[in-house]
């Protein structure tokens, strides 16, 4: 049996099927974009690890950073100080939007998003939370209650929070007012008003939390004009404006933060994923005016902050700084773009390739414009045989991301874009 089938087996004894592994193989080894596999396959990790490794695999600045910390201590609990940690959220902050300086480290996406609505809650004393519907911030029940990028997530899981409400995402290229974006106006902002109308007064509402850029639910970034509109309704009723950057920030984009392209800052800003090149630490990130508020003891955490983390976190900003990765992302990014929109150019099954820096989404769609899940499946699946993982979003799976590393070599990417399109080539 070959090794990688034999873990697969073991795992499927031991893990619940709730744990979904994308794809049947076992890494051994991790390297900048490339993964190898027990069976000593070699791979171009477009998924950076779900958003996680903008750096690659092993940064050795990070590694270093890490192997440092393990000598000293590996643990707080939140018993005493740690100059690792403090110092990790001064470099944090030193590069999240103007006006957010404040934080409270916790482990993982979901717990930073469930942080967030306490946050809101907490200094507002106000109760409802409005989400956009296709939205994803996580599997926790709170993060789960403003999650709607598919109902199968929510299965068997009600009741859920109460006082959610949803407003349409702006997917431009499916948008939900059926208008194209040069005559749109930001009409679906008025759905806003009209759940204040209808719905919820703006006096009972707390926050609207929003990913400035859609992840889990098809890769679209909201257009700048919506997030400036988003940003003035809040400021007229007192709402606390959450922007969930699990995915996007920490330079995914080509800016630290996707909300720099928009020129929004929130009042409430959540980072995880990358911010840690792997290891576990998330982030609720807030103005002083806010995060003040919460009162001692409010939340708390035992691992939340861990030093081993944080010293990896501060190597990962640092390193992004100094290597000068958000310019190299952009020029990544804007050659896998071009490249992709020119393969769309003469194939009208890929609907649409949009994106900014390394966070890449191509859509495809059928010969009546529909949601095509089945070719994207099988891209992929293809893609894979070849050596370039990738994976699937969107409610129907037909949207392919493209996650490189932001320090991706430019022959690592025309090698990914050559496998691409010959894989398309193959399945179209
Ligand atoms: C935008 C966004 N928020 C929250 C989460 C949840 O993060 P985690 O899986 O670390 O809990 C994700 C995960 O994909 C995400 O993309």
């Amino acid at each position: 049996m070959r090794e990688d089938d034999a873990i697969f087996q073991r795992g499927s004894t031991v893990f619940t099927p709730a744990l979904h592994i994308y794809y049947p193989f076992a890494i051994a080894k991790g390297a900048g974009t490339a993964v190898f596999s027990t069976d000593g396959r070699r791979y171009l990790d477009f998924t950076s690890g779900l958003a996680v490794l903008n750096l690659g695999h092993n940064h050795p600045r990070v590694m270093e950073a890490v192997r440092n910390q393990l000598d000293d201590y590996v643990h707080t609990g939140g018993i005493y100080y740690s100059e690792t940690t403090v110092a990790a959220a001064e470099e944090l902050l030193s590069v999240t939007p103007q006006g957010l300086d404040m934080l409270f480290f916790g482990n993982s996406g979901a717990e930073a998003v469930e942080g967030a609505l306490k946050v809101a809650r907490y200094t507002s004393g106000r109760q409802a939370i409005v989400s956009c519907s296709g939205a994803f911030h996580g599997r926790t029940l709170g993060a789960l209650s403003v999650t709607t990028s598919s109902s199968a997530y929510r299965r068997r899981y009600h009741p859920l929070l109460p006082s959610v409400y949803q407003v349409s995402y702006p997917a431009c290229f499916n948008c939900p007012c059926g208008l194209t974006p040069d005559a749109c106006g930001t009409k679906c902002l008025e759905e806003v008003s009209r759940l204040f109308e209808r719905q919820v007064p703006p006096d009972e509402v707390c926050a609207i939390i929003i990913e400035p850029f859609l992840g889990e639910g098809g890769y679209y970034p909201a257009p700048k004009k919506y997030l400036q509109g988003l940003r003035a309704i809040c400021d007229e009723y007192g709402i606390l404006l959450i922007f969930d950057e699990v995915q996007s920030g920490v330079g995914r984009t080509g800016h630290w933060f996707c909300c720099e392209h928009a020129g929004v800052v929130p009042d409430i800003l959540t980072v995880a994923k990358a911010i840690a090149s792997g290891f576990p630490l998330s982030a609720v990130v807030g103005s002083r005016a806010v995060m003040q508020k919460w009162d001692q003891g409010a939340h708390g955490t035992t691992f939340g902050g861990n030093p081993v983390a944080c010293a990896a976190a501060r190597a990962t900003l640092q390193a992004i700084r100094e290597e000068g990765l958000l310019e190299a992302s952009v020029a990544a990014g804007a050659r896998a773009l071009n490249f992709l929109q020119g393969l769309a150019s003469q194939n009208p099954c890929i609907g649409e390739v949009r994106g900014m820096g390394c966070m890449i989404g191509v859509e495809f769609v059928d010969a009546a414009g529909e949601a095509d899940g089945r070719l994207c499946s099988s891209l992929i699946e293809q893609c894979l045989a070849k050596g370039l993982i990738t994976i699937g979003c969107g409610l129907k799976r037909n949207v392919i991301r493209f996650l490189p590393p932001l320090n991706v070599t430019g022959e690592e990417m025309e090698e990914a874009l050559d496998i691409f399109a010959t894989a398309f080539t193959e399945v179209k």
